[in-house]
């Protein structure tokens, strides 16, 4: 079976998302450490989660000068994690570099995946940073960029999926938050999808939190929605 789900451990405790890793199974889905984790708990979390098993997605979106992200993209592989990402607007060097610092991981390299537009950026926004573009427009700049730079995909809203997996081959991953079933509280995403639509829209991995991590079982959660995807692909 083909892990599609990304669980987003979002927590500022190593111990709560120990409490939930428990409950989960490797071979079922991969997770996703963040910046708020990784502060709190840092490289020593990330090894003893591989350890336990899991393929770890390490979000913690670099933007910097090329150099030093190239820097940092090696240091993260080093502890073995299975993907990860960099903001796409610091630039085709900066991607193009980071891509090249994992040139010596072989098949073992992670991938690299590039965040275009983030989702709580509207056109006014982008506007204030001088950006006079539809963010779909600027989206879809972005993917083709980060592909141009060699990355294997990007992260993209659940809404604009569709949109971009028309414009770009399959074999550019896709990875998108957002997703709900009908019963999940949508919390503060504002435009969600269902597991089996997202799929269907054409991406490659879903990024789940809340409905997981908060769920009463979440393995049971983790079970619909792999049976929601399996049924869809
Ligand atoms: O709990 P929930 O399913 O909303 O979590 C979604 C995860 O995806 C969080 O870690 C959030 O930071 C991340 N994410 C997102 N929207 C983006 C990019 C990342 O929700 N555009």
């Amino acid at each position: 079976m083909k892990k599609r789900i990304i669980v987003a451990l979002d927590f500022d405790k190593a111990r709560e998302a120990k409490n939930v890793l428990i409950q989960l199974d490797p071979a079922q889905c991969r997770v996703k450490i963040g910046k708020e984790l990784f502060t709190a708990s840092g490289p020593k979390l990330v090894k003893d989660v591989i350890s336990q098993g899991f393929d770890v997605f390490l979000d913690l979106k670099f933007h910097d000068i090329p150099n030093t992200v190239a820097r940092a993209v090696k240091v993260a592989a080093d502890l073995g994690i299975w993907m990860l990402n960099v903001h796409a607007s610091g630039g085709l060097t900066m991607m193009e570099q980071a891509r090249e610092a994992l040139e010596g991981f072989g098949s073992e390299r992670p991938l690299l995946i590039g965040v275009t537009v983030l989702t709580s950026l509207a056109k006014e926004d982008l506007q204030q940073i001088g950006i006079n573009r539809d963010p779909e427009e600027q989206v879809s700049k972005l993917a083709f960029l980060s592909r141009d730079a060699g990355l294997d995909g990007v992260v993209c809203s659940a809404a604009e999926t569709r949109l971009l997996r028309a414009q770009i081959p399959d074999d550019f991953c896709l990875v998108t938050p957002g997703i709900r079933r009908a019963e999940d509280a949508i919390g503060d995403q504002k435009r969600v999808v269902g597991p089996a639509e997202a799929i269907q829209n054409g991406s490659n991995y879903l990024v789940v939190g809340r409905p997981i991590t908060r769920a009463e079982s979440p393995n049971a959660a983790l079970v619909e929605f792999n049976s929601a995807i399996t049924s869809a692909s």
